[in-house]
């Protein structure tokens, strides 16, 4: 996770073997089955997922693929850094003042984090396209619209497709790599569990 930014976990795990995985690599904030049916949540409806981050209290996300003889549903990752990459030698500040408001998946009520946050010598992204508030000023647009071409440009070149079976697991660096997901038949019975783990030592982007 520190070095590659995600995991897929060939062998085929039990539940048990799953959750003491994700306890070893932090603090599990939140433990849920995401699997179709009637909802405001993307997570629930079969539709595409375009490429987003999770919440920004997380840090890993893993999944676990419950079902038996599902056809499986390509995961989409993207590594922010080729995101940065496409985006050049300009100015990031404005990028921290884009807000990304989201409803909690706990309580619901409404949430604002910014695009870029800087801790010690790390940058976070907290990216959800859909969930961008309204822009404060023109600069902050600009940088907006700039990073939102430059995420499609990556999105087409640079974007890993996996298969997740039934047993195995995907584990994802939060801080460094975008994840989405392909639309979802609509009579699926896809079943996945997925932690949120809190872990501040997995490495982020390097500040610059
Ligand atoms: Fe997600």
């Amino acid at each position: 996770l520190d070095r590659q930014g995600y995991c897929l976990i060939e062998e085929r795990l039990s539940g048990e073997e799953f959750l003491e995985l994700g306890t070893a690599l932090g603090t599990i904030v939140r433990d849920e089955a995401i699997r179709l049916f009637e909802s405001a949540r993307r997570v629930h409806r079969p539709e595409r997922i375009e490429l987003h981050t999770d919440p920004p209290h997380v840090d890993v996300v893993a999944w676990h693929s419950i079902i038996e003889g599902e056809p499986p549903v390509p995961s989409e990752i993207l590594a922010l850094a080729e995101v940065l990459a496409e985006l050049g030698d300009v100015d990031l500040e404005p990028l921290a003042r884009v807000e990304m408001t989201y409803p909690d998946p706990v309580d619901e009520t409404e949430r604002a984090a910014p695009l870029l946050s800087r801790s010690g010598d790390q940058m976070k992204f907290f990216c959800i396209p859909w969930y961008a508030g309204a822009l404060p000023d023109l600069e902050a647009a600009t940088a907006w619209n700039r990073f939102l071409e430059a995420l499609e440009r990556a999105r087409r070149a640079k974007t890993i497709r996996l298969d997740l079976h039934a047993g195995q697991a995907l584990l994802l660096n939060n801080r460094t790599h975008l994840h989405g997901r392909a639309a979802v038949p609509p009579a699926s019975k896809r079943f996945l569990r997925r932690l949120w783990i809190a872990n501040r030592e997995i490495a982020g982007l390097p500040e610059r």
